[in-house]
């Protein structure tokens, strides 16, 4: 049986400047295996790879995965791929409105282009970066893996191009296994707060950081199900078999967030109280689009990948303060060295 655990293997990590994409990158260098990362910087920064940049089993290309002979070129110089972890995407919900096209090309095309590819290269494992914004908009909650379909009214073309890249990733199951994380709302250190589509941790935490009042919309009891980035990087590890000992190996699409839900106003709440701030939230009106709950099942990730999150919201929102408030790395900050640079 495939297994990856105990050996070192090569991975390919795509977004590795990523929020996310970084934290798997030194999570699989801890692991012991040989990382190659790509990203174009589109949204990921350069600081995100500072912890591990200059890691001698760590080997970065600026590049974009749009490229139609990225995985062959990176392949011929690093030596075929065990795993690939496809990361990268634009990530905007408002810049997926504005820019269908970019989005299906980017989100779509090239996830599809990157699946043969690894497929034709003799990879073993293709773990997909999914996302809950593949269900639109549904009544029931929790929301279990098949409540998704062709019939899902979408809100956007980001929940789109992820729904159609999950469901052909997770139709892979001969040579290479295809998985899709459907991940729920992600938080932890190094979340770009800044950014337009920030995740509302990140946003809330500078927001109480800085001493300014955390502004909510609507009227706060919408809920989302957040899940702390250590987590969703195990269950990328798991997904590949490289902390697994499940007898199957999994393929498919699972959903990866706590199971609960939270409303943002007690989010709100929590924030200003393990900050040490005063209460201080606005409220402004609803956002058009904005869904009204979100909650993960997570029982199918639970059966397959023996996963299961570990990081109660208390916990993982006191270690993004603490990067919040202290290790945060200044914006705008010189590239990292590189153990190999392509071009
Ligand atoms: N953060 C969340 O809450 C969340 C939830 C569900 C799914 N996801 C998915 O997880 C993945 C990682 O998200 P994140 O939160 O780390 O976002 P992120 O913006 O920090 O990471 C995405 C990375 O992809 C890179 N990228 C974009 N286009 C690229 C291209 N053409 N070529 C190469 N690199 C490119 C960006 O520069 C960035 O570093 C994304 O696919 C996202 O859709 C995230």
């Amino acid at each position: 049986m495939e297994k990856s655990e105990g050996r070192s293997i090569r991975c390919l990590v795509t977004g590795a400047a990523g929020f996310v994409g970084s934290h798997l990158c030194e999570r699989l260098l801890t692991l012991g295996h040989a990382v190659v990362g790509v990203d174009n910087f589109f949204s990921g920064r350069p600081e995100n790879l500072e912890p591990f940049g200059t890691h001698p089993r760590f080997f970065f290309h600026e590049r974009s995965i749009t490229e139609p002979l990225l995985l062959r070129d990176l392949s011929a110089a690093h030596g075929p791929f065990d795993a690939v972890f496809h990361l990268a995407a634009i990530v905007s919900v408002p810049y997926s409105l504005d820019h269908p096209e970019e989005t299906h090309q980017v989100n779509y095309v090239a996830t599809v282009h990157l699946v043969n590819e690894a497929e034709k290269l003799g990879a073993r494992s293709f773990v997909f970066a999914g996302s809950a914004a593949e269900y639109g908009t549904q009544e029931r909650m929790p929301l279990r893996e098949p409540d998704a379909g062709s019939w899902t009214l979408w809100l956007s073309p980001y929940g789109e191009a992820k729904y159609r890249a999950s469901a052909a990733v997770a139709s892979r199951r001969g040579a290479l296994r295809g998985v899709s994380l459907r991940c729920f709302n992600i938080y932890g250190p190094r979340q770009d707060p800044s950014s337009p589509y920030s995740g509302v941790i990140s946003r809330f935490v500078d927001m109480a950081v800085a001493g300014r009042p955390l502004t909510i919309f609507g009227d706060g009891l919408q809920t989302r199900d957040f899940v702390f980035v250590d987590d969703v990087v195990e269950a990328y590890c798991r997904a590949a078999l490289l902390e697994n000992d499940a007898e199957s190996p999994p393929c498919g699409i699972y959903n990866v967030g706590s199971g609960r839900p939270t409303s943002i106003l007690d989010l709100a709440r929590l924030i200003c109280r393990l900050t040490g701030r005063p209460e201080s939230i606005t409220f402004c009106p609803e956002r058009p689009g904005d869904i009204r709950h979100s909650t993960a099942s997570v029982e199918a990730a639970q059966r397959d990948l023996g996963w299961a999150p570990r990081v109660g919201l208390e916990v993982g929102l006191k270690r993004t303060i603490q990067w919040m408030q202290g290790e945060k790395p200044i914006r705008g900050a010189k590239p990292v060295p590189m153990s190999m640079e392509s071009r």
